[in-house]
């Protein structure tokens, strides 16, 4: 068992927070700050222990000068100060006098952001990379370190692992919560279905490996869908392939026949874009020129049957390009569905949860994880770096 921030007494204490602050950001504004509302009760927790908070997070990735700017972590001091009901400080810099000022001033009960931790990166990658000595100078900072970062656990960088080694460490109450609901995949309830969707299946491997094993059916949908037919030696039209996977789908077809349920019809069209003609075909009848965007009304009664009887639902995926409203309808139907079915039902990855944010959905469901890629690794092997590393009680 991980220590959690509740393990320590942070009275008075410099108490790091890592946060995943990772939010989508379109024309210069947060588009869904479901992870900034995660983290306040973590926070509000230190600040209510009368810590002195520091908080840290990375945003976007940053590979050049031009990357900086548009990843500029200040964008989420308004929000953050919202939801916590008081001021945030921002220090325009991850390392240096003015932040070591500031914190050397801090009074119980305040709050620190510091600047996006990948600033870091645009010499030498040092935050990527964990170089040892940017991780101890963060640890210098504080006397705490706390991880709340869930959907970056699985990453080995010096604003987790790096400070992680050279301080007191437990992880947040999101982590703790994240966990725990995402363990109730360990011993599903049967019968337990999985619904995969996204357009590659390079990217899931290895979930898809350890699920097919968990799971009684896995409902197929998007664009990987058509990497299946193709194994199966169907004509998918100009739909997405995933060349590199036919192999890997074929095996799987012919290892779990009764298991992988693929889509009977197809909502398909020649452009892609929202306004362009379609129709519906039988996954046997797509034309040269077709793509698939979403699946038939005859798949989403398919797979409402299976899900009628499942008593565990876990969902990675959208099932067809919901962006576009004119092909939303599968993934909108069997979101709405799976919310009646009484099951317990997790969903995983960003595209997923953003979607059922959009079909109101998302406070319908046991879980929404606020991880993408850490909720799918996390499900292959519990061990992720930025957990591993942490305290146990
Ligand atoms: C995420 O959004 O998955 C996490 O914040 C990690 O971001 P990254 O994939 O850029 O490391």
């Amino acid at each position: 068992m991980k220590k959690t921030i509740k393990d320590f007494d942070l009275n008075n204490k410099r108490v790091i927070i890592r946060c995943d602050f990772n939010v989508p950001i379109k024309d210069g504004k947060i588009t869904d700050d479901s992870r900034i509302v995660s983290s306040i009760p973590t926070i509000k927790y230190a600040i209510d222990n009368n810590a002195k908070v520091i908080l840290m997070s990375h945003l976007g990735r940053i590979k050049e000068e031009n990357d900086l700017k548009k990843n500029d972590l200040s964008i989420i001091v308004d929000p953050l100060s919202k939801y916590l009901g008081q001021k945030v400080t921002f220090i325009n810099e991850t390392r240096g006098k003015e932040l070591e000022k500031s914190i050397n001033s801090m009074k119980e009960k305040e709050v620190i952001l510091i600047q996006n931790t990948r600033y870091e990166d645009i010499n030498g990658k040092k935050e990527s990379s964990n170089e040892v000595g940017l991780g101890r100078y963060w640890a210098n900072l504080g006397d705490i370190f706390i991880n709340d970062a869930f959907g970056t656990l699985h990453r080995a960088h010096a604003s987790n692992v790096g400070v992680s080694l050279h301080l007191p460490s437990g992880i947040g109450l999101l982590v703790e919560d994240e966990l725990n609901k995402l363990s109730l995949l360990k011993k599903p309830d049967r019968p337990f279905i999985v619904i995969m969707g996204g357009a590659k299946i390079s990217d899931k491997i290895r979930v898809i490996e350890t699920l097919i094993n968990k799971c009684d059916y896995l409902l197929i949908g998007g664009g990987m869908a058509f990497t299946f037919f193709k194994a199966q030696s169907k004509n998918i039209g100009a739909s997405i392939l995933d060349e590199e996977s036919v192999n890997f789908a074929k095996d799987m077809l012919e290892s779990n026949k009764d298991k992988i349920i693929l889509p009977m019809d197809i909502k398909v069209t020649t452009e892609f874009n929202n306004e362009s003609p379609s129709r519906v075909t039988d996954i046997n009848s797509i034309k040269d020129n077709e793509i698939g965007l979403d699946i038939g009304p005859k798949t989403v009664e398919l797979y409402k049957e299976y899900l009628s009887k499942a008593k565990t639902i876990f969902w990675n995926g959208t099932l067809g390009y919901s962006e576009f409203s004119s092909f939303k309808e599968g993934t909108e139907e069997i979101m709405h569905y799976i919310t009646k079915t009484g099951a317990t039902t997790i969903l995983g990855g960003g595209d997923t949860v953003a979607a059922a944010k959009v079909f109101n959905v998302k406070d319908k469901v046991t879980h929404a994880s606020t991880g993408g890629g850490a909720t799918l690794e996390y499900i292959e092997n519990e061990k992720l770096p930025g957990l591993v590393c942490i305290n146990n009680k």
